[in-house]
């Protein structure tokens, strides 16, 4: 059984399929080995590799570099319940944390849940160690995931007369931030591990890339841009009171990954494996059937750079954002060396 923290429901992670993708990242690289994590999202894979490896976890947002700090690069640093419920209690409510409050207040949260976002956030400026406001952070992305008053996502924000949102409305930002402490004691790491927040071809042309026995890399597979479904975590941890836009509140400046768009992303995995055999590095990706770019189209592509090339594939039932479940998709994993 791999090591595992669960953080939010979060698009493509790979936290129930760490069995099947571990061994195979792990046949390729010994023990102590470094591992760069490309697209590390919510970090899963990294923390299961964390045990044996040092790692380099990289990902194009914000929120997901302090997932990265709180738990790749914590050294064994973690709270309480209690001493989360005191973190809590730490803080009165403050004029200039109010960002939520005043965006988001009967959006995706009740009036009541956004003063206690600020509030936990506000806490989280007020922490000496950047370890323990990382996982203040984290926790409170765990708090809001669950209370959203959403399809699981911030993509947009359920109408005012949906059956469900009285009892959403009802969930506590504060006993849920505080729950997510009775799971997430950190692992210790005799490694120097890097948390990077930057575009994965400037992470793979610097020095330090070099220094990877293997990348892994878990790309967005479909339209959907994560910077569009998760702007709010964006929102929180900048805490930069930014423009926005639309119906959903997005941020103005949210990024736009080329893997989302069918006529760039073969040039996009292209990329990754000309940079990976380059720096010496074996290149393990994960990916999905359905996804904008084919299988053997994939294949053909990383052929052109690796002698080796290895698919393994399995069924997994899928979330469906909010509309249920499905197995009709295939995991694969695809192995280059
Ligand atoms: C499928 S998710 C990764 C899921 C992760 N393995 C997990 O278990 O949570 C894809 C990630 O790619 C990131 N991403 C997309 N384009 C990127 C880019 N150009 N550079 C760095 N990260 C990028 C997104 O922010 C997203 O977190």
């Amino acid at each position: 059984m791999c090591d595992k923290i669960y953080t939010m429901r979060y698009m493509g992670s790979k936290i129930k399929l760490l069995d099947f993708v571990i061994p195979i990242i792990e046949s390729l690289c010994n023990d102590g080995d470094t591992i760069i994590d490309l697209m590390a999202g919510t970090h899963s894979v990294g923390y299961a590799l964390k045990p044996n490896h040092r790692i380099i976890c990289n990902d194009i947002q914000e929120y997901s570099r302090n997932i990265g700090v709180a738990l790749i690069e914590n050294n064994g640093v973690s709270l309480t319940k209690d001493e989360a419920l005191q973190v809590y209690n730490s803080v009165e409510k403050d004029s200039k944390y109010n960002l939520f409050e005043k965006f988001y207040s009967d959006t995706y949260f009740s009036k009541e849940q956004c003063v206690d976002i600020d509030k936990i956030r506000h806490a989280a400026d007020l922490q000496e160690n950047e370890i323990r406001k990382a996982l203040i952070l984290t926790g409170l992305m765990y708090a809001m995931g669950y209370c959203q008053s959403s399809a699981g996502h911030f993509a947009q924000y359920m109408p005012k007369d949906n059956p469900r949102i009285q009892n959403l409305r009802k969930l506590s930002i504060k006993d849920s931030f505080v729950s997510w402490f009775s799971n997430a004691k950190v692992s210790n790491t005799p490694y120097e591990n890097v948390v990077l927040a930057e575009d994965y071809s400037d992470l793979l042309s610097e020095d330090v890339a070099k220094e990877a026995k293997v990348v892994y890399l878990d790309p967005p597979y479909s339209e959907a841009q994560y910077s569009r479904f998760y702007h709010l975590l964006e929102t929180m941890v900048k805490y930069d009171f930014p423009a926005l836009k639309y119906k959903g509140l997005y941020r103005e400046d949210r990024f736009q990954s080329n893997f989302c768009y069918k006529n760039r992303v073969g040039d996009e995995f292209e990329k990754v494996a000309r940079l990976c055999k380059e720096n010496g590095s074996s290149l393990v990706i994960s990916y999905s059937d359905k996804g904008l770019i084919g299988i053997d189209k994939l294949t053909k592509i990383l052929k052109c750079h690796y002698d080796s090339v290895d698919i393994h594939s399995k069924a997994y039932k899928h979330s469906m954002q909010g509309r249920g479940m499905t197995d009709s998709l295939h995991e694969i994993v695809i192995s280059c060396h």
